[in-house]
């Protein structure tokens, strides 16, 4: 039998309740197919850690995260430690430290829930927002002078290297290319941003050639935003920086429902490193304990890392369980429902186990 090994770390905020929640479906599903084991380890990195030690996680954390085939991430941001120190200190720390360069994001709206657009149907919203998850606007280069004083100075500088922006091209080529519509669409701003976003769309030129049978468009992100809105139908994969792609995907999913019910995967394709697969929520205070959280998102995020371990089956009966429950009405207050997170959890774990077996 196939034994994965899959490192948890639920992080701050609603991470501990959805990560649990995740973690008993994934048991759910490991007993029905009985083809494949999961070996949990669950670190307490985030942002008690932090109080308790000054750092995020100890340094030899991406050494101890190394030997993983995946990891299972829920939330970092806490009202007592600032927001940059928490996300450079362990979500980003292992982004960077891992090379996830390709963050991916599907978009898809559930059965049974409704879009805030009028007249959009389920078939309608079907995206795939690629994110370039390695450097750009994130890349964590600048600083500041003269602090504190009229004449303080700070700078934030996007960085674009070639090599950076022609894998992440690549695979939203080739991940556009396995989709049915095939249909692939760069965002850019290469109007105002004329040095990084110009390079962004000459390395599109040139690899849109090794891709004949990918259909391409261009638009600048101001306009996606409109787009994303009034023609959805008229996307399929979108593949953008990494401000650009973060922004945009907020809007997707308040598009699909809810926050709530997006998962993203952070992958290092070569496998050189383990992948990271976390909701996009984030922590939520404002809910933090009261059994509300939807679990959905970490679900799907559980999806996405089962296809990426190779067990595509459980991923299609975990995707099936998911919309069987989203078509039968048992939802958190976000998307308009009164369950609990335990009951949306027992409802996936009950379709599971009532879902037919394999062929
Ligand atoms: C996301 C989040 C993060 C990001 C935050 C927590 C910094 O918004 O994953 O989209 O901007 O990358
Ligand atoms: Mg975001």
């Amino acid at each position: 039998m196939k034994r994965y090994k899959l490192a948890a770390i639920p992080g701050d905020g609603i991470g501990p309740e959805v990560i649990s929640a995740g973690l008993q479906v994934l048991d759910a599903l490991v007993a029905y197919e009985g083809s494949f084991a999961l070996d949990v380890e669950t670190f307490p990195w985030g942002s008690d850690y932090y109080q308790r030690h000054g750092v995020m996680m100890p340094s030899d954390g991406l050494h101890r995260l190394r030997a993983f085939d995946a990891i299972y991430f829920g939330a970092v941001g806490s009202l007592e430690v600032p927001d940059h120190v928490t996300l450079w200190g362990l979500r980003l720390a292992i982004c960077q430290g891992f090379d996830q360069y390709a963050n991916v994001r599907p978009t898809r709206l559930l059965p049974g829930i409704e879009s805030p657009l009028r007249r959009v149907a389920a078939g309608d919203l079907d995206w795939v927002i690629v994110r370039e998850n390695s450097e750009g606007e994130y890349a964590g280069q600048g600083g500041r002078t003269h602090r504190g004083l009229p004449e303080e100075v700070a700078t934030e500088v996007s960085i674009f290297t070639r090599v950076g922006v022609t894998r992440i091209l690549r695979f939203a080529f080739e991940l556009a290319r396995k989709r049915p519509r095939r249909h692939l669409t760069l965002i850019t701003k290469s109007n105002a941003q004329r040095h990084g976003m110009v390079l962004w769309d000459e390395i599109f030129q040139e690899i849109a050639g090794e891709f004949p049978d990918v259909s391409t468009a261009k638009e600048l992100v101001d306009a996606a935003t409109q787009r994303m809105v009034l023609k959805p139908r008229s996307l399929d994969v979108m593949v953008a920086t990494n401000l650009h792609a973060d922004i945009l995907s907020d809007l997707a999913a308040a598009l699909a429902g809810s926050l709530g019910v997006a998962a993203t995967a952070n992958l290092n394709p070569e496998g050189r490193f383990p992948s990271m697969f976390e909701p996009i929520h984030g922590s939520a205070f404002d809910i933090v304990g009261k059994g509300i959280a939807n679990p959905v998102g970490t679900f799907a995020t559980a999806v996405m890392m089962l296809e990426h371990l190779g067990e595509s089956a459980a991923a299609a009966r975990l995707s099936g369980a998911i919309e069987t429950v989203s078509a039968s009405g048992v939802r958190t207050p976000d998307l308009g429902g009164t369950a609990t997170t335990a009951q949306v959890t027992a409802a996936v774990c009950a379709a599971i186990a009532a879902s037919p077996p394999h062929a």
